[in-house]
């Protein structure tokens, strides 16, 4: 849990992490504490979870307990739609500091490509790194126009994207696009809401390691070199999450399972409008608002 990727800005991200979305704060808190106890280094939360004090309740409690020091964890957070553009994403991170009770993130995303403003709001992004508030910036849910949008007129490089990336929904061209561009890919829902727990093909590659098929789909994000945040609110599940280095998946499992892909993003994307008709992230400010 310890084992990190190198960002490209040089700085090092852990490679497997706990998730807390749609987590209360108290739930947050525990799985937080929980986490950083069984031996998780970096947490990933957003404005957007309305979590944000118990993430950071939860880290203080769970460095207690260990002895371990801020500067051993990461911690993710993103910036919510609505905070969008130049100035209220510099006004913005005060708040999320504040909720988390932290000097500085190890990283903030935008998280969701807000048309008409993730230009400004990247530039403010590139301030808040500029001025140490946040030691890396990246992106969540762009898409390779928009990233290549963000990147013929800004400065800094995003050093993540996170999206959603799961034996269901692959995302394989964003995945080249950002290998391309030196961008770390990070992996939302890495378990696939369900669909991908369910999987007999999984299932039966799980059943010749001992391990559950949850284990072999984060061992399977491990080997692509994919960062994953499995949230659980469960103890035994977020120990369990974290068990993936006793068996190696091998090249025939990692085809079977590359070949699950059915390019289908969640249902979830639907349920709250991020998407049009024809696939394309609507601005969501509205409905967040
Ligand atoms: P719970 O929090 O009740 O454990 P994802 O991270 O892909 O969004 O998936 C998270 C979902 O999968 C959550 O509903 C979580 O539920 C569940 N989950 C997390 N870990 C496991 C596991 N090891 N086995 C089965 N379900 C899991």
């Amino acid at each position: 849990l310890e084992e990190t990727t190198t960002l490209n800005n040089g700085v090092k991200m852990p490679r497997l992490g706990l998730g807390v979305w749609k987590t209360d704060n108290t739930s947050a808190k525990e799985s937080v504490k929980e986490g950083i106890i069984k031996g998780y280094h970096l947490i990933d939360t957003a404005k957007q979870y309305g979590n944000e004090s118990g993430v950071g309740e939860g880290i203080k409690e769970g460095l207690a307990e260990t002895g371990m020091n801020r500067k051993d964890l990461f911690i993710t957070t993103k910036l919510f739609n609505g905070d969008q553009g130049y100035q209220s994403t510099l006004d913005a991170v005060n708040g999320t500091l504040e909720r988390l009770d932290l000097t500085y993130i190890d990283l903030y995303l935008i998280h969701w490509p807000v048309d008409g403003k993730y230009i400004d709001t990247w530039r403010a992004m590139e301030k808040l790194y500029h001025d140490g508030k946040v030691r890396a910036i990246g992106v969540s849910n762009f898409d390779n126009e928009r990233l290549q949008n963000l990147l013929d007129n800004t400065n800094i490089v995003p050093a993540v994207n996170q999206m959603e990336f799961n034996p269901i929904n692959q995302e394989k061209g964003i995945v080249e696009f950002n290998n391309h561009a030196g961008i770390q890919l990070e992996a939302w829902s890495p378990l696939g809401g369900g669909e991908a727990l369910s999987n007999p093909e999984i299932k039966k590659i799980a059943d010749k390691y001992s391990k559950s098929v949850a284990q072999v789909i984060i061992r399977w994000d491990w080997q692509k070199g994919i960062v994953t945040i499995p949230k659980s609110s469960h103890e035994k599940r977020i120990i369990q999450n974290s068990d993936i280095f006793d068996f190696k998946l091998s090249d025939d499992d990692i085809k079977t399972i590359d070949a699950i892909d059915k390019a289908k993003r969640s249902l979830w994307y639907d349920d709250f409008g991020w998407h049009n008709p024809e696939g394309q992230v609507v601005d969501a400010v509205d409905k967040w608002d």
